[in-house]
C-alpha cells in the first residue's frame, strides 16, 4: 500500500503543532497523575530528614518539567485552535476576535473566581468536596457563557469544544504558574534549609502546601472534562454546527 506523506507546507505545519500538543499533554498530566496518585501519599510516608533530601531534588525537577510542558500543551494548542477559529470565521462570515476574545475573558474570570474561594485552613472552604461543588458550578456556568457568547452559527463543534475544553486548560495552566508553582518554590526551599540547617519551617508553609494540594486536586479532577471535550472536539458532535 504506497505511503502518502502530504507535501504542503500547511499540513505539515499542523501536524507538528498536533504532535507537540500531544507530548506536552502526556507529559503534564502525567505528572500531574503521579503528583497526585504517587507522590502526594508516598512524601506522607517519608521521615522528615529523608523528606528533606527527596523532596527539594525530586520535586525541583518535576516542577521544571510540569511548568514548561503546561506553556508547551496550551500554546500549540491554542496556535492549533485559532486556526480553526480562523476557517470558521471565514467561512460563516464571522469574526475571530469574538472567539477569541471571550475565551481570555471567560475562562481568566473563571480563573479568579476559583482563585477566590481558594482559602485553606478556614472553615467550610478548606474541604475538597466544597470547593468542588462550587468549582463544578464556576466551570458550568463558564461554559455556558461561552456558548451563548459564540452562537451565532457559523461556529463548529471543533470551535466550541475547545472553546469549553481549552479554556479549562487555560485554567489549569493559571493554576500551575500562579498558586502551584508560587507556593512549592518557597516550600521547596524552606524544605531545603530545614534539612541542611535545621531552620524551623516558617507558619506559612502548611497554609501553602494545603493551597498548592488543593489547587492541584482541582486540575486532576478538571483534565477528566478537558480530555472528554479535546476529543470530542473531531469526534463527538455535541455543540454548534
Ligand atoms: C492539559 C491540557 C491539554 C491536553 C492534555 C490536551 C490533549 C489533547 C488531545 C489528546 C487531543 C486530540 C484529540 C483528537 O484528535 O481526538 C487534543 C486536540 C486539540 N487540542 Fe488539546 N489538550 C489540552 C489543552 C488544550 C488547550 C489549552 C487548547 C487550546 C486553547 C487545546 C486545543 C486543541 C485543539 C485545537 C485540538 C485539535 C482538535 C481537532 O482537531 O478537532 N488543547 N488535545
Amino acid at each position: 500500500m504506497p505511503v502518502q506523506i502530504p507535501s504542503d507546507f500547511t499540513t505539515n505545519l499542523l501536524m507538528f503543532f498536533r504532535l507537540l500538543h500531544f507530548v506536552g499533554g502526556v507529559t503534564w498530566l502525567g505528572l500531574l497523575y503521579f503528583f497526585n496518585l504517587v507522590n502526594v501519599p508516598f512524601m506522607k510516608e517519608l521521615d522528615p530528614a529523608t523528606r528533606g533530601k527527596v523532596l527539594p531534588n525530586l520535586m525541583t525537577r518535576a516542577l521544571w518539567w510540569f511548568r514548561m510542558s503546561s506553556l508547551l500543551t496550551v500554546f500549540m494548542g491554542f496556535a492549533y485552535w485559532q486556526t480553526i477559529v480562523a476557517a470558521d470565521a471565514h467561512n460563516g462570515g464571522g469574526s475571530v476576535g469574538t472567539a477569541t476574545g471571550s475565551f481570555f475573558l471567560i475562562w481568566t474570570i473563571a480563573w479568579g473566581l476559583m482563585y477566590a474561594c481558594l482559602i485553606p485552613g478556614k472553615g467550610a472552604l478548606d474541604k475538597g468536596p466544597v470547593l468542588a461543588m462550587i468549582y463544578t458550578v464556576i466551570l458550568i456556568a463558564a461554559s455556558v457563557a461561552y456558548l451563548r457568547i459564540n452562537d451565532h452559527g457559523w461556529e463548529s463543534n471543533r470551535l466550541l469544544a475547545i472553546g469549553i475544553g481549552g479554556g479549562m486548560g487555560w485554567v489549569m495552566m493559571l493554576n500551575v504558574w500562579g498558586v502551584i508553582w508560587r507556593a512549592q518554590k518557597k516550600i521547596i526551599l524552606w524544605t531545603k534549609d530545614n534539612a541542611l540547617n535545621n531552620t524551623a519551617m516558617p507558619e506559612k508553609a502548611k497554609y501553602l502546601g494545603r493551597q498548592a494540594f488543593l489547587t492541584s486536586r482541582a486540575n486532576f479532577v478538571m483534565s477528566f472534562p478537558l480530555l472528554f471535550l479535546m476529543g470530542a472536539a473531531s469526534h463527538y458532535p455535541m455543540f454548534g454546527r
